[in-house]
Order: C-alpha cells, then sequence, then structure tokens
C-alpha cells in the first residue's frame, strides 16, 4: 500500500479533527487507499506546534508553513490556518506538486479563491488533487438523500430550506477571536457557517443561481482575546478587558432561486441560544419530501407522496451498514457515528482522489462557486436586491 507523507498547516481545533480522521481512515475503511504517515505539523506559535507534534504523533514540527511546501518529503499539506492564509499557502502547496486539503471557507477574499480554483486547475492537468473541507455533505444520511434524489423518489425539487445555527457567539462577552475580524476571516457567519449549507444546497439541489439577502451584526465590539488559540467562543472572556470592534456578520438569512428552477431559504447564525451545531435541510420534491437535522445525524425522515392517505408522513431512517459508508463504520444501525467519523469519511475521499487521480466532489472548483454564492449574498444585503451568482 502506498504511503502518503502528511504535513498539517495550524495546529488548532481543525488540526485535531483532521488528525484524528487521518489516523481513523485506514481503521475503518481497509483495505485504505494509501497509508498515512504524520510527518510535520507546523504552528506559528512554537509551543503549539512543539505540543501538537507530541500528541499527535508527527515527525517533526516547525514554526514556518515554507519549510513544509519545501520538504521534498511531504506529498499532501493540510491547510487549517485561519482564512486569510488558505490561499497563500494552498497555492505554493499546489505549485510545488502536493496534494492539498484546505479549510472552509475557501479564503477570506473572492480574489483569493479564484487564484486559488486557477492553481488547482493547473495542478489538476499534473494529477494533482485539491479539495476543500465541506464535510458535512459527506453524512451517510446527507449521501442517502443525494441518492434518493438522483433516483427520482422525490420528484422535481420544487424548495429547499436550509439552516445552521449555533449559539457559541451569543453572549457579549465571548472573546474577539479572529472569526470576527474581517481582515483574518473575511465574513463572519457567511463564511464560517453558511457555506457549508450553501454547499449542501448546491449539493442536493444544483448550482444557486440569485439570491436576496440580510446580514446582521448583533454584537458591535468584544473583549480582546489576551492569549492562545481561539476556542470557538467557548473561551470564557475576561468581561473586564478592553473591547475592539467587531466587523464580521453575526447572521445572514436568504432567499435562493436555483437554475433549475426551485427555490429555497437559508439562515445561518451563531447567535442562537439553545441550538448547538443545528444543521437542517427540509427539502420538498413532486413526490416526496426529505428531513435530516445533523444533531440527530445518523437519521433521515423522508415522507413518500405514494404511501396511503392513512400512512402518509414522515418516517425516520437510520443509517446502517445498507447506507453510504455504512458497511466500514459501525455493524449495527444505531450504534451510529459522530463528527470524528464523518471526518475520516472525509478523509477517505481525499485519499481516494489521490490514488485515483479523479478530483473529489469538493475540490477547489466545486469550492469557489459556494465562495461566489456567499459573496452575491455580501452583494444583495447592500443592494437590497436580488443578484446573480
Ligand atoms: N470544517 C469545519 O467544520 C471547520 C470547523 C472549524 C474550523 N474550520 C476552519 O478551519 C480553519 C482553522 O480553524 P480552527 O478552528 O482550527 O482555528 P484555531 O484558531 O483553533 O487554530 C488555528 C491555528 O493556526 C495557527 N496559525 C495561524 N496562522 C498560521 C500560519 N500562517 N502558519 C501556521 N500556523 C498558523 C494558529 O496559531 C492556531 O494554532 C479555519 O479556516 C476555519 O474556518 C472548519
Amino acid at each position: 500500500m502506498k504511503k502518503l507523507n502528511i504535513a498539517v498547516i495550524g495546529a488548532g481545533f481543525m488540526c485535531k479533527a483532521h488528525v484524528v480522521g487521518m489516523s481513523n481512515m485506514p481503521k475503518l475503511f481497509w483495505p485504505s487507499p494509501v497509508m498515512p504517515v504524520f510527518k510535520t505539523v507546523c504552528d506559528i506559535v512554537p509551543e503549539i506546534a512543539s505540543e501538537a507534534k507530541i500528541r499527535f504523533g508527527f515527525e517533526k514540527s516547525c514554526t514556518d508553513w515554507r519549510d513544509v511546501i519545501a520538504d521534498p518529503e511531504i506529498d499532501a499539506v493540510h491547510v487549517c490556518t485561519p482564512n486569510d492564509s488558505h490561499a497563500e499557502i494552498s497555492i505554493a502547496a499546489l505549485n510545488a506538486g502536493k496534494h492539498v486539503i484546505c479549510e472552509k471557507p475557501m479564503a477570506s477574499k473572492i480574489e483569493d479563491a479564484e487564484k486559488m480554483a486557477i492553481a488547482a486547475t493547473e495542478a489538476a492537468k499534473k494529477g494533482i488533487i485539491s479539495m476543500n473541507a465541506y464535510q458535512y455533505r459527506r453524512v451517510p444520511a446527507i449521501v442517502f438523500a443525494k441518492q434518493l434524489i438522483d433516483e427520482g423518489k422525490i420528484g422535481n425539487i420544487l424548495n429547499i430550506r436550509c439552516q445552521y445555527l449555533q449559539s457559541w457567539s451569543a453572549d457579549p462577552n465571548s472573546p474577539l477571536s479572529w472569526r470576527f475580524q474581517k481582515e483574518i476571516a473575511g465574513y463572519g457567519a457567511l463564511g464560517d457557517i453558511a457555506s457549508h449549507v450553501i454547499d449542501i444546497a448546491q449539493y442536493l439541489a444544483g448550482d444557486i443561481d440569485e439570491v436576496v439577502s440580510i446580514m446582521q451584526t448583533y454584537i458591535n465590539e468584544r473583549p480582546v482575546q489576551e492569549s492562545g488559540v481561539d476556542s470557538l467562543g467557548t473561551v470564557k472572556g475576561d468581561v473586564g478587558a478592553k473591547k475592539e470592534k467587531v466587523d464580521t456578520d453575526d447572521e445572514e438569512t436568504m432567499l435562493l432561486r436555483f437554475k433549475s428552477g426551485a427555490v429555497g431559504s437559508l439562515e445561518a447564525t451563531r447567535n442562537a441560544w439553545g441550538r448547538h451545531n443545528f444543521i437542517t435541510v427540509e427539502l420538498h420534491g413532486t413526490k416526496g419530501s426529505i428531513l435530516f437535522n445533523y444533531e440527530r445525524l445518523n437519521e433521515i425522515r423522508v415522507c413518500y407522496a405514494d404511501d396511503p392517505d392513512t400512512e402518509r408522513g414522515f418516517k425516520t431512517i437510520y443509517t446502517s451498514p445498507a447506507h453510504p459508508y455504512g458497511d466500514a463504520t459501525w455493524n449495527i444501525a444505531g450504534m451510529n457515528i459522530g463528527y470524528g467519523e464523518l471526518k475520516a469519511i472525509e478523509m477517505l475521499e481525499f485519499a481516494k482522489a489521490i490514488a485515483t487521480g479523479e478530483q473529489p466532489s469538493t475540490c477547489f472548483n466545486t469550492a469557489y462557486r459556494v465562495e461566489k454564492v456567499a459573496e452575491a449574498c455580501a452583494r444583495s444585503s447592500k443592494s437590497n436586491q436580488w443578484e446573480k451568482v
């Protein structure tokens, strides 16, 4: 089995997710397409880099990502830094002939996302893989929903309603991490979480053609974070600390028109008390409906129009060995998978793409389209009009 020497750049939250995913990938999916070797972990903060080397079992650590790019031993680079450095690192890695999996959103600026898509298109000609980490489309229940749609079981899609609701930034005293700073993050909730549901919506219902949107910021300043890695706002802010300006969005509400003629709506907020990782998709077709909620990710609810009048309604299906990826995870429905297994599924798709030379469904060109939808949404919130993607 071919070895894949990997490097992870940025050793925070997502480094943990990528390492858990990559190291479990061959344990769950056997034989695996490649065998990962944990070569280098890089973080600009030296203590974080050296701790990650020990904790995650890398052979070495460094503090300058350029050392990773220059290392001929590295085959694949995982870009897990904040959004403003995704483009520079990913493009350098692709140009050096390394496969790249980059966290979402693609970049902090649409121009950078375009440059990434161009670099990935060039690299693809040499068999180099690019991938963005839109893992939620790979939840077995969502892949199964896509199969039902493709088989015509739901008929023509009329409407898709999507939400991504969280609460971690609802507390005005949660600290001013990089996620609230436009220069680093680009957008706020739009890039951070709406992007995931834009990706799911386009995966299931095809390309979005135009949008109308309202973007809001509710909390305009936050206490400055003293030090350390952002922990998605779960770090308790120092209430007495100096406050600085938030210049990203907290929430968006949008209406969507798809190229197919379907319509939809999408809401994303990180200020919804009581909601945690509440990703919902409700899809209505001419022959039935589908309902999914990530907080119950092992279930999908389906209603078929041709069920008898007395029995028509949503039924709950537990994803099982009979469903996508199910034969390799756990062998009884109800044993359930979680975020860790989902990241292993994502790493499997990255590894498969590397082994076969076929770009994954979330390659940089797919991700660039998500960025274009987000950009149209931002435009619409200023113009107060429908905007073309
Ligand atoms: N796919 C998902 O569901 C998901 C979830 C959370 C975050 N993310 C994305 O992952 C990326 C990282 O987010 P996170 O939550 O891990 O952030 P984090 O703040 O926990 O970690 C980022 C790490 O990168 C390091 N870093 C910053 N600039 C660097 C540079 N130039 N070179 C090397 N290291 C650098 C920081 O010191 C920090 O340790 C972001 O793009 C974010 O949007 C994706």
